[in-house]
């Protein structure tokens, strides 16, 4: 991952540097992967999020209502593409292709980053 989109805590930046891992894996499979792979992303999302929100429950996060809530809006999303992407393929490319990435992009930005940076104040190690 480019080193922009660190927030430097590495259990969270290794965890996003899989993602886009899985993600780039997706955008240039085959036909016969993408399925499976698709399901991988969820799998891997939904384990990164809950080891998220373990550590925002653990040292009480202040803002950790908004970051759940963002959680559940992006696994949604990403589910009801796997879904759709079922019958209709082209809905699940356009999803991987064109805006997976940018939903991620944003979520470690504007969300994660905020995380870090109480991490950092309050000096918690991991
Ligand atoms: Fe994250
Ligand atoms: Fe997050």
């Amino acid at each position: 991952m480019s080193k922009e989109l660190h927030v430097n805590i590495p259990v969270m930046d290794e965890k996003h540097d899989e993602f886009l891992e899985i993600l780039s894996k997706i955008q240039s499979c085959e036909k016969s992967d993408f399925l499976p792979l698709f399901a991988q992303m969820i799998k891997h999302t939904k384990e990164h999020f809950a080891f998220e929100e373990e550590l925002m429950n653990k040292h009480g996060f202040y803002a950790k209502g908004e970051h759940f809530d963002e959680h559940k809006t992006l696994l949604g999303e990403m589910e009801y593409f796997y879904e759709k992407a079922q019958k209709h393929p082209m809905f699940g490319k356009s999803y991987i292709n064109d805006y997976a990435l940018d939903k991620f992009t944003r979520h470690i930005i504007n969300i994660d980053s905020q995380l870090a940076m109480f991490f950092k104040e309050k000096k918690i190690e991991f």
